[in-house]
């Protein structure tokens, strides 16, 4: 903050914890703060393991030695939720890391530093003392032995030299002792912005570049740069302004929604109300400046307003997310669709050697969902592949491949590579995420925003159904010229038009799928067999399942029930059929019948009012029909109010599943 409002101490760290909170769903083992002591002279570091509650507790604890009523105009904190890499949550592995007992340069990072052990060696040669296990603490050791070297050096100057050391992913906020009311923030694949806050509307709505002619050389001991140029972004009342440095709009949006996106390598540093971002230079093609975007994100959307968990208000916001999705892109009277974002590119497209869809999670479920209607409509082969998987192979990619990153995130590390990876071998790049500004989003050459709003439980869920229908969307744009796909494409449009209501139906459900939940809560495992477009569905809940209840859950293809599968079933063992009537039914009957043949009691989704399929099974959820295609859109939300129960009723923390982070940024 500078002088926008004189703010108390007390105010500047609810504004943090706050913050904190916003945050929490990315990571939440953790969670730590510093900021000036009360002559300014020190810096005050809190830090605990657990939650950011915990860490509220302990601020209330210490208020006295913090001087919480002491008004400042002018102040720079740092606030850290952490998600473990290296080292096991505890206080002090907790962020911010310190340079010393002195906290001369504290720090707080998000990402992991591939080459900590290097850097930690050498700081340890020159005498620096580890006290956790982290790898940031190298971080805050380096930054201090090139201070000692260069006093001469600014903070920015200081936080080039470090960064240009560091190999990994990172985004990092560094405060110092030394440069009281300043900061400084940087990024290398992970994700990094800033929110800013004036009081009058700005001038204008770029901030330039400064580049620096540094020729520093790789390794351990920095040579010495300089900085010659005076580019950096004035507010029009200097001074009079209050900046956000956050990894997620989410933590900045009740202060501002004005936003700048970083981009990997940039140096940001705030002296005196004055932002300036820094780089080392490049080729003369480099950007002058970076943009300052409005968002639209409401605080209200990122709150839980009258549900109990972010997941439960998620799962019910689907009718209306996926309204969303389609909003201004179907026309359901003339049964057009138009993907704003992929115009340009459909020739390219068309032209391709085939589609490959990648992503992590939730996000291949929706590829492994809608494979079989893009193999359909465009006609076209198709590759589903795990991000992690598809790198650790080398995948052949090709220029006239066009690759498809699904990621609701946009941050996704292990997506993000596969992305790159891709890019470098020429293949057109489309993404498909939720969060607009996001490292997918900006680094893809075209691509559909699901717009499904943000997303706050671990366990994804509108945002699997909303990347569900855009994949559905592309297809149809695809296949609009084809006259023997015209009566398929009607179909599915027409159903794509009813699914929200189809969706209230299925959430209509939530009791019987609770009663349900009441008999499976003590259970050890549970399995989810079908095949065909459903298939996608059994993978989909078992996670859910999984990540939420932390109970053994698979997902099993119908087809491979009596290779493998068949073997665990007895009249004990929990298992759920998804059994619909589409080209598939006869064979999941067989499966079905199969289960029951060996004493099995399956618990049966089918269509409303299939007597023949509920004759089968030992309980039944009757879901209302849509187009094939469609139905895994609706067969999955049971799955989703599922795990949610049976999550509440064995007492697990639902919007924040143990050892799971929303966006994970690391490899
Ligand atoms: C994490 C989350 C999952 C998510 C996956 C992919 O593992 O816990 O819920 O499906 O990442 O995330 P993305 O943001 O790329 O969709």
């Amino acid at each position: 903050i500078n002088h926008l409002t004189p703010k108390t101490r007390r105010e500047i760290l609810e504004l943090l914890v706050n913050g904190l909170k916003r945050l929490e769903y990315r990571g939440y083992d953790s969670a730590g703060v510093a900021v000036d002591a009360a002559d300014f002279k020190d810096i005050a570091v809190v830090k605990r393991s657990g939650k950011v509650a915990a860490l509220e507790e302990l601020l209330q604890e210490r208020s006295v030695e913090l001087a919480v009523e002491e008004c400042v105009d002018s102040h720079c904190g740092i606030a850290h939720t952490r998600w473990a890499t290296h080292g096991e949550p505890s206080a002090v592995n907790s962020h911010p890391q310190r340079s010393g007992e002195d906290n001369a340069f504290v720090v707080i990072h998000n990402g992991i530093i591939t080459n900590y052990k290097e850097v930690k060696t050498f700081l340890e040669n020159k005498g620096y003392v580890f006290e956790s296990q982290t790898d940031t603490e190298a971080i805050a050791k380096l930054i201090h032995h090139i201070y000692n070297q260069h006093k001469d050096y600014s903070f920015q100057e200081l936080a080039e030299q470090v960064i240009q050391q560091l190999e990994g992913a990172f985004a990092l906020c560094f405060k110092s002792r030394h440069f009281p009311n300043e900061c400084v923030a940087t990024r290398r694949g992970s994700p990094l912005l800033v929110g800013i806050k004036t009081r009058r509307r700005l001038s204008s709505d770029h901030v330039p570049i400064m580049y620096t002619n540094n020729k520093a050389t790789r390794g351990v001991v920095p040579s010495v740069p300089r900085v010659n140029s005076h580019a950096h972004f004035e507010p029009e009342e200097e001074r009079d302004v209050e900046y956000f440095f956050a990894s997620d709009a989410s933590a900045v949006i009740e202060h501002t929604n004005r936003v700048l996106y970083f981009e990997d390598d940039d140096v940001a540093h705030v002296k005196d109300g004055v932002l300036s971002i820094h780089r080392l230079s490049g080729s003369s093609n480099d950007p002058h400046e970076r943009e300052i975007f409005t968002l639209k994100l409401e605080l209200q959307q990122i709150m839980k307003g009258n549900y109990e968990y972010f997941m439960q208000k998620e799962i019910f916001e689907q009718p209306e997310s996926i309204v969303n999705t389609m909003r201004g892109r179907l026309n359901f009277a003339n049964g057009t669709v138009t993907l704003g974002g992929i115009k340009d590119y459909i020739p390219e497209i068309k032209r391709c050697r085939r589609l490959m869809l990648i992503g992590c999670g939730t996000s291949y479920h929706s590829a492994v969902a809608t494979r079989q209607l893009l193999e359909e409509l465009t006609e076209l082969p198709v590759m589903v592949e795990l991000a992690s998987d598809f790198l650790d192979r080398n995948t052949p990619v090709f220029r006239d491949d066009v690759c498809f990153f699904i990621s609701q995130s946009g941050e996704t590390a292990d997506t993000l590579m596969a992305l790159r990876y891709c890019k470098r071998h020429g293949a057109l790049i489309v993404g498909i995420t939720n969060t607009v500004g996001s490292s997918i989003c900006r680094e893809s050459h075209c691509g559909v925003h699901i717009n499904a709003g943000p997303e706050i439980g671990v366990a994804s869920t509108k945002a699997y159904t909303s990347q569900f229908v855009s994949l559905v969307m592309f297809a149809l744009v695809i296949s609009e010229d084809r006259i023997s796909l015209q009566k398929r494409r009607a179909d599915i449009i027409a159903g794509l038009h009813e699914l929200d209501s189809k969706i209230r139906q299925v959430l209509a459900l939530d009791a019987e799928v609770k009663a349900l939940a009441e008999d499976l809560y003590r259970q050890r495992s549970l399995l989810i067999m079908g095949r065909g477009y459903n298939f996608a569905t059994c993978l989909e809940g078992a996670l859910k399942v999984k990540e939420l209840t932390y109970m053994h859950s698979e997902g099993i293809m119908a087809g491979e029930l009596k290779h493998g599968p068949l073997a665990l079933i007895d009249d004990s063992m929990p298992v759920m059929m998804i059994v619909m009537r589409d080209p598939v039914y006869t064979k999941c009957m067989n499966a079905l019948q199969q289960v029951t043949a060996r004493q099995g009691r399956p618990i049966v989704v089918c269509e409303e009012g299939d007597k023949e399929t509920m004759s089968l099974a030992s309980r039944v959820l009757e879901i209302p029909k849509t187009v094939d295609c469609l139905q895994g859109v609706l067969t999955v939300i049971p799955m989703q109010l599922l795990a949610f129960h049976i999550a509440v009723l064995r007492g697990c923390n639902v919007d924040c599943p143990r050892n799971l982070a929303k966006s994970v940024t690391v490899e």
